[in-house]
């Protein structure tokens, strides 16, 4: 696991939009595994603001989502669907028919074995963007869940509800379930990449930098990954720099 030290969340941005890009400039037929959340943004805004200005194609970009909340339709404004066009999809030149996500509409058992099958038809994800939850969650994978799981349906925890409740009108709106790629689907990706920004991540950084293996605790199932390249910034890594220094 490889760790690139920023100073806050947009030199994150600039920094993952930089690895991103050079994937996308030399990798044919390149297939990008996307996150949403909070993270990703400043990220998905350098990619955008690289392709108005240095015409950066996508021509040739495939994106399989990690997660979508059921029971939300794709054109409801809190979907992952939504954010995903608002952030992106919108803004740069990717092919309609090349864009995945999981449907939360869809019959989910049925649903979930085609996502995975998809994934698997167009050869795998070269590299995954990842974000992580306060309690170490990757995708919606909570706590407890296999590190051999594939696309599967989850129950959102508590805590992962509220604190995605910013996004929404009330608490009762945050959906309950999510379709969200399994912690083994992610780690069928050829290279992953981790952001991680701000103090409120500073826990679970340290308690992955810890580099303890444990399924109560889904982002440490990276350290069985071979190429993981994680980009924190300066609050996320407080809790290492008061112990190291
Ligand atoms: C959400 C998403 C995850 C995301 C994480 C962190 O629930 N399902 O994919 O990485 O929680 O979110 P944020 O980036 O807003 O802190």
């Amino acid at each position: 696991m490889k760790l690139i030290q920023v100073e806050d969340y947009q030199d994150m941005g600039k920094k993952a939009a930089e690895i991103i890009l050079d994937r996308v400039r030399n990798t044919e037929n390149i297939v990008l595994g996307l996150a949403t959340g909070g993270t990703p943004i400043s990220t998905y805004e350098n990619i955008v603001q690289d392709h108005q200005t240095n015409g950066t194609s996508y021509q040739h970009v495939t994106s399989f989502n990690l997660d979508e909340y059921i029971g939300v339709r794709p054109d409801h404004p809190n979907s992952y669907h939504t954010f995903m066009y608002k952030h992106l999809f919108h803004h740069i030149n990717i092919p309609q028919e090349k864009i995945f996500l999981p449907n939360g509409m869809a019959e989910q058992q049925q649903e979930c074995r085609d996502y995975e099958q998809r994934i698997r038809e167009h050869g795998g994800i070269d590299l995954q963007v990842l974000g992580i939850g306060e309690n170490g969650h990757i995708g919606f994978n909570e706590p407890g869940t296999a590190f051999d799981s594939t696309t599967h349906v989850v129950d959102l925890a508590e805590s992962t509800r509220q604190a995605n409740a910013r996004f929404f009108e009330s608490m009762e709106d945050v959906p309950k379930q999510a379709i969200t790629m399994g912690i083994g689907s992610i780690l069928r990706s050829k290279e992953i990449l981790l952001l991680i920004a701000g103090e409120a991540k500073s826990k679970a950084l340290a308690k992955l930098l810890d580099k303890q293996v444990d399924e109560q605790f889904p982002a440490s199932a990276l350290h069985h990954h071979a190429n993981v390249t994680v980009i924190a910034d300066k609050a996320a890594l407080q809790t290492q720099m008061s112990t190291h220094h």
